[in-house]
């Protein structure tokens, strides 16, 4: 099963995504994609031998002229499983349909509870005791697909958004390839829209 990775800076989740497929061979990273010409994880691609491309949103007129691109260049690669890893757009619903049940995304919270952004603040605001990450199908409503897995953690007196960050962001690193690895491998899989299987623990 192959893929393609879409990203807008760091690539820490892409980093783990990268090793995972090293070490098991559950899937290969045909290319990866980012919207921002900075985007550092784009140097650990190319280190890796990755083939990576480039598409600055910021030269496109609007959403769907930028999504069309996006899909026309991910179509290259034929992927079977597009792979977003802290890619920092929101996807018009036309690309969502067009790769519906083959699209995955991270997010760092336990959903459904704070979609959207400042997920860690938002955490913090609402007074959580417990705070994760999830990995899902995207659909065409935001953070709001169905859930793959998620791994949670205690909030501590005295956390910050950045504390809180630090620690979810290592709970990301084990469980995005996993889930990934899962869905390439066929273990879960989309049946009359929903989830069938589960994940090796
Ligand atoms: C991660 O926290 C991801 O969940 C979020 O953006 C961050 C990306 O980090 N959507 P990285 O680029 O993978 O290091």
């Amino acid at each position: 099963p192959s893929v393609v990775i879409l990203i807008s800076g760091r690539g820490s989740n892409l980093n783990a995504l990268i090793d995972h497929a090293k070490q098991t061979g559950a899937y290969q990273i045909r290319a990866v994609i980012s919207n921002r010409p900075a985007a550092a994880g784009l140097a650990l691609a190319q280190s890796a031998g990755l083939d990576t491309a480039i598409l600055d949103h910021t030269e496109y007129e609007s959403r769907e002229a930028f999504d069309e691109a996006l899909a026309s260049l991910i179509d290259q690669y034929q992927p079977d499983w597009v792979v977003l890893a802290g890619f920092m757009r929101v996807l018009t619903e036309g690309f969502v349909n067009r790769y519906l049940g083959r699209l995955v995304n991270i997010h760092p919270s336990l959903l459904p509870a704070f979609p959207g952004l400042k997920t860690h603040q938002q955490a913090l605001d609402a007074g959580v005791r417990v705070h994760g990450v999830t990995v899902h199908l995207v659909t065409p409503e935001l953070d709001h697909g169905p859930i793959l897995d998620q791994a949670l953690l205690q909030v501590l007196p005295g956390d910050t958004p950045e504390t809180l960050a630090a620690r979810v962001l290592e709970l990301e690193h084990q469980i995005y390839p996993r889930a990934l690895a899962a869905l390439a491998g066929g273990q879960i899989k989309m049946v009359n829209g929903k989830l069938e299987g589960t994940l090796a623990t």
